[in-house]
């Protein structure tokens, strides 16, 4: 027989045990070598900022990237796709050789907890960066992972809920993303999510995997699953999934060959799946002899390339939203009092998968005390509800003196596995461990170095015993709502508080299964110990104080990997803990006040009126607090244009709802998600702040606007001038506002420009056609829209510059 098929030949020598075996993973990140054709064993890595290595956590120190809204914010192609090269560099370093990202899902809900990881809430904005971010990663021979496929959207009910959503709004708005990278920048692999879409799993999703994406787009990659969504054998095998993620284990180990011998499913399908993971290998080098990535020159995590790199990737995403009278830049001679907990402790990254294990984590008080001389720091409001791991070097391993933890592995006879010295203060316990026999139980100890009234405790799901300090006894705390996921993600803890003599040894024994029956959950386990949180009155007390002796206050708020993780949703977008009222306190007492907000989705500013400057500097990396510094100081611009509408209230904003009902989360705003459905296209009221709102130091004129036709859809022209006396960038933003009064407007193109300060430049920015159509139900199949109606030249809806009539 001839071979019809790339990789037929070598699909020809594999019996159907060998291919099915292929199909799963052989551990948590990497797949199964086959020798006998000269296939390697390819690895995988989470993920978005940073490429974490083949632990969940543990692993190699490795860089910590500004998270993904705060590239998006750039709205530069460049931007992300020089994050992408510097990526895959860090993934050849480790011999990764795909990297579980760009997250493509969208900006439904400002509630919805992964957000940070997603670029933006619109499809245009977010299929053209991730397909930059794409080429970059694959041009150097590391694969690229779209995901969630699709409707991944929130948190709640993550494993089981079920996205109802208009065919109209899958095509147009959630599915664009993946067509438009698709289609521009070919990724090699796919990730099928946990939901369901319209009724069916995302990994059984015949429509959305064979029909439309192999079918319809003819994409040739892989689909894996999200970590444990497969579930079913046939109805994954034939509803387009090629990889069953992670293994060992899982629906195909042991059940898919009997489903092919039997004819559930075809031969032909299953060497379809090995024949996209032979060319996965081959394209990232793992096929064939002598191959596999090399490994090349990678500048160290702290080195001063990467320094330089990770802060100007930062500040190209900060996004000024006021800045009444030139608060900013702050000028050398001011006095600045610098006030609350994120300047202190600033939040570089997200929760959950996306997590890496930083080498340092710079916090805005380190980063402007090294700039500014005229600093004074005050420590803000407490912003957590739950326990957090003590920080490295406010405990130290007793035995060895360095930061961190002891931590001793027992087995199931309470016999030692194992002793890691200078572990990191939470670490995953109960997964890969990598001892001789399974981990049964720990003994974490940590010695604290300075005293006084501490809050100390545990985290992590097990029967605790524990010795800390003054606080001794027994605890239980078991698996958060009965998902085992959570255990690694959102793990419980338990504190207390207690007068601690500098010199302690704090010891915490945790048994892994939670009660006597139970099976070892893997997760985070963890030890707490830091100051006690003092009285919020006297902290806002202190902070007035500070701020009156200044003449600039800048307070620091924002959320944390509480609100911004993977596995959980928000309730509010109001900032957690006293922190509005500290904002107030600072703004009676200060005379200039700027608020710095260290999240990377919207929060409310019941204060934003009564301050002089806000600047939104999302989850910077672990250049954070250097970036910011420099921003502040204006040796960098923070040229950031939002990549979501930040709502004025809870609720007012098209879609809200995060929570199933009967396990359904019904997708109700439709097509208008985002700036689409405000004010003033009628689904929600104006917004606090629009999508492509950002300052930066200089100001723009835009004049001589027209519309020429082009090859598919219209190229709007424009004349720009910066006008102020700093060179600069612009985003020029093109919306188009169809007539049809069933469509919404949308983001039709968009251009980065650097223009020198005065300078003058003519722009021409081709509206993509991609958005210059419509889904239509009735026909299933893709309608042009009329073409008439206005296109908008604008910096964010709330500042149209110029408005042209078309047709
Ligand atoms: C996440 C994925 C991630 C995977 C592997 C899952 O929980 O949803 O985004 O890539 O874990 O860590």
């Amino acid at each position: 027989m001839t071979a019809t098929h790339p990789y037929d030949d070598l699909i020809a020598q594999l019996s159907v045990e060998q291919k099915v075996r292929l199909l799963t993973g052989e551990t948590a990140f990497t797949l199964w070598a086959e020798p006998e054709i000269g296939l390697g064993a390819l690895a995988f890595s989470d993920g978005p900022t940073g490429v974490r290595g083949l632990k969940f956590t543990g692993g190699e120190r490795v860089a910590l990237f500004p998270n993904a809204t705060v590239l998006a914010s750039s709205w530069d192609a460049e931007v992300l796709r020089e994050v992408g090269g510097l990526l895959a560099a860090e993934a050849r370093r480790q011999d990764v050789n795909v990297v579980l990202g760009p997250t493509v899902n969208l900006h439904r809900s400002p509630l919805g907890g992964r957000l940070f990881e997603q670029y933006s809430e619109d499809p245009l904005l977010t299929g053209v960066l991730a397909a930059a971010y794409v080429q970059g990663l694959q041009a150097s021979g590391v694969g690229a992972c779209l995901k969630h496929l699709v409707a991944n959207e929130s948190e709640t009910e993550r494993r089981s809920v079920d996205s109802a959503l208009s065919e109209a709004a899958l095509r147009e708005v959630y599915l664009l993303p993946f067509e438009i990278a698709i289609e521009d920048a070919d990724p090699w692999t796919l990730m099928a999510a946990y939901n369901k879409v319209n009724g069916v799993p995302a990994t059984e999703q015949g429509h959305v995997q064979n029909e439309v994406v192999k079918g319809e787009w003819g994409w040739e990659g892989l689909i894996m699953s999200d970590w444990s969504a497969a579930t079913r054998t046939v109805e994954t095998a034939v509803g387009g999934l090629d990889l069953v993620m992670p293994g060992p284990g899982g629906p195909w180990e042991g059940h898919l060959v009997s489903a092919v011998h039997e004819g559930r499913v075809p031969l032909e399908m299953l060497d379809d799946k090995v024949r996209r993971l032979l060319r996965l290998a081959d394209r990232t080098g793992r096929l064939g002899e002598g191959s596999g990535p090399e490994r090349g020159e990678v500048p160290a995590v702290d080195s001063a390339v990467r320094v330089e790199q990770l802060t100007r990737l930062a500040s190209r995403g900060m996004t000024l939203l006021s800045n009444v009278g030139g608060v900013l830049p702050l000028r050398p001679e001011q006095r600045v009092a610098l006030i609350g907990r994120p300047a202190v402790t600033t939040a570089c990254m997200g929760g959950g998968s996306a997590h890496v294990n930083a080498p340092y984590e710079v916090s805005i008080a380190d980063g402007l005390s090294a700039l500014h001389e005229n600093l004074t720091v005050a420590d803000g409001v407490e912003i957590r509800t739950r326990g957090v791991a003590a920080r490295p070097g406010f405990v130290v391993d007793p035995a060895t003196g360095e930061p961190g933890l002891e931590i001793t592995l027992l087995d199931a006879d309470g016999v030692e596995l194992e002793t890691r010295h200078g572990a990191e203060t939470a670490a995953s316990l109960g997964w890969e461990d990598g001892t001789p026999r399974p981990v049964a139980a720990a003994v974490l100890r940590g010695r604290v170095e300075t005293g006084g009234r501490l809050e100390v405790g545990v985290i992590g799901v097990g029967r605790w015993t524990v010795a800390l300090g003054p606080v001794e006894g027994e605890q239980y705390l078991g698996v958060p709502g009965g998902d085992p996921g959570a255990a690694l993600l959102t793990p419980p803890s338990w504190r207390a508080e207690g007068e601690v003599e500098p010199g302690t040894v704090l010891q915490a024994r945790v048994d892994l299964a939670p009660d006597d029956e139970g099976a070892t959950v893997p997760g985070i386990r963890g030890l707490i110990a830091r100051p006690a949180p003092r009285p919020t009155a006297e902290v806002i007390a202190e902070a007035a104080e500070a701020a009156a002796d200044a003449d600039v206050a800048v307070v620091v708020v924002g959320l944390t990997e509480e609100q911004e993780t993977e596995a959980a949703d928000k309730e509010t977008l109001r900032l957690p803990g006293e922190q509005d009222a500290l904002v107030n306190a600072v703004v009676d007492a200060a005379k200039r006040t700027v608020v710095v907000v260290n999240a990377a989705t919207p929060v409310l500013m019941p204060w934003a009126e009564r301050v002089d400057a806000v600047l939104v500097i999302g989850l910077p990396g672990q250049e954070g607090g250097h970036a910011v510094a420099k921003v502040l100081l204006g040796e960098l611009e923070p040229t950031g244009r939002l990549v979501t509408t930040w709502p004025v209230a809870d609720g007012a904003t098209p879609g809200w709802n995060v929570a199933p009902v009967e396990g359904r989360l019904e997708y109700r705003e439709g097509t208008y998600v985002g700036y689409r459905g405000h004010f003033p296209f009628g689904h929600a009221p104006e917004p606090a702040a629009w999508l492509g709102e950002g300052l930066g130091y200089t100001t723009w004129a835009y004049s001589n606007a027209f519309v020429e036709e082009g090859p598919a859809a219209p190229v709007a022209h424009v004349t720009l001038r910066n006008t102020g006396k700093r060179d600069s960038r612009e985003v020029v933003q093109v919306y188009y506002r169809p007539e049809e009064p069933d469509q919404p407007v949308r983001l039709a193109g968009f251009l980065n420009v650097a223009v020198a300060a005065g300078e003058r430049v003519e722009v021409a920015v081709p509206c993509d056609p991609r958005v210059w159509q419509r889904w239509d139900e009735e026909s299933g199949g893709w309608a042009s829209l009329s073409g008439k109606g206005e296109l908008l030249i604008a910096r964010g809806l709330g500042d149209i510059r110029a408005r042209l009539t078309l047709g």
